[in-house]
């Protein structure tokens, strides 16, 4: 069975709880501003104790929620956002497969410009080049933006690095940590990978209906699982704290806004030249470059303005990178 998104009335009864944590907040009340008969709320209060929320139930006077619960649903993203567009229409999950195949589907269906979907967990998260993304239940976060830029599917790697500017300046604002970005699309601290972002599009031939910006942020993981150890690692692993989900990504819906419209008012280049500040793998980067057709030893020579990275190879030939993957060489 297809997982369901999260109801309107769980979202609407976080908010209430958490607008008045710490205070007893009476059933009849509860009940008329979520919009139930008074006699169904107990039933509302298990669904979400099964969530993961704690609440106590005071005899003959209310409910009151114990701990702030760092959930990323609609209510409490939405009330971080200014007036854009991005991020007006959320749809929560608090599990799905992977949110960009969510978000892909309500792209065919018609979704509007800026709709976000978001899960606290993916049980078929996925990354790059056919690979996995671990998707662990409340610690990462999980979301994907479908954007209908007025552009030819052409342009859509410009998209991929004008995310990776936007999630850059996010986590330094929310976190104060400094990120690097690896070309294309990969968020380092101190070398080893934070988050990542997968592209895809709804299009046909010179005709680009949809785009879907999948973001995965390793935020309050304790632990990599080993596999991952070597290469990837979370914020509170780099930090030594954890950090509200809630902050980091309605900071990330902000300026992902933000970078949307430079790019549609400057255009390419005010982003590639963004981006090449933002990543030390713009220029004089040794690295390894792994494409379709093998493997060779390259350096950076900058990034030119439709997004493909610049690199000569060892063997003096010199090529545009518009796909594959490079590894550093220290
Ligand atoms: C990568 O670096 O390989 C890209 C990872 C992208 C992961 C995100 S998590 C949200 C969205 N849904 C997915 O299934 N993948 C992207």
């Amino acid at each position: 069975m297809a997982a369901a998104a999260t109801e309107r009335k769980i979202d609407r009864m976080i908010q209430l709880l958490v607008k008045n944590a710490t205070v007893v907040v009476s059933g009849p009340k509860i009940a008329s501003q979520i919009g139930v008969p008074h006699s169904t709320l107990g039933e509302w209060i298990k669904k979400l104790r099964e969530l993961g929320l704690e609440i106590k139930g005071h005899v003959g006077t209310g409910y009151q929620l114990m701990k702030i619960p760092d959930l990323l649903v609609p209510s409490l993203i939405q009330a971080e956002l200014g007036k854009g567009q991005i991020g007006q229409q959320i749809v929560h999950y608090f599990s799905v497969g992977s949110t960009n195949t969510a978000a892909l589907t309500l792209a065919q269906r018609g979704a509007r410009h800026g709709t976000v979907v978001v899960a606290e967990e993916q049980t078929a998260g996925r990354g790059r080049l056919g690979r996995n993304w671990y998707s662990e239940k409340s610690n990462g976060i999980y979301v994907s933006v479908i954007l209908r830029p007025p552009f030819s599917p052409m342009a859509a790697p410009i998209l991929t690095l004008m995310a990776g500017v936007a999630t850059q300046h996010a986590l330094r604002a929310a976190t104060g940590l400094d990120p690097d970005i690896r070309w294309p699309n990969d968020l380092l601290v101190n070398g080893k990978k934070v988050g990542g972002i997968l592209t895809e599009m709804n299009a046909e031939l010179g005709r680009l209906h949809a785009v879907v910006l999948g973001i995965g942020i390793n935020v309050n993981h304790g632990e990599m699982p080993a596999e991952l150890k070597p290469l990837a690692t979370s914020l509170r692993l780099e930090s030594g704290r954890t950090w509200s989900r809630v902050q980091v990504l309605s900071s990330l819906l902000r300026e992902l806004e933000n970078h949307y419209l430079l790019l549609l008012k400057e255009g390419n280049p005010a982003i590639a030249e963004r981006w090449a500040a933002a990543s030390s793998f713009a220029c004089g980067k040794r690295l390894r470059v792994v494409t379709r057709e093998g493997e060779a030893l390259a350096t950076t020579t900058g990034l030119d303005p439709t997004g493909a990275l610049r690199v000569r190879y060892d063997d003096g030939r010199e090529e545009s990178l518009v796909a594959g993957e490079v590894i550093e060489v220290k």
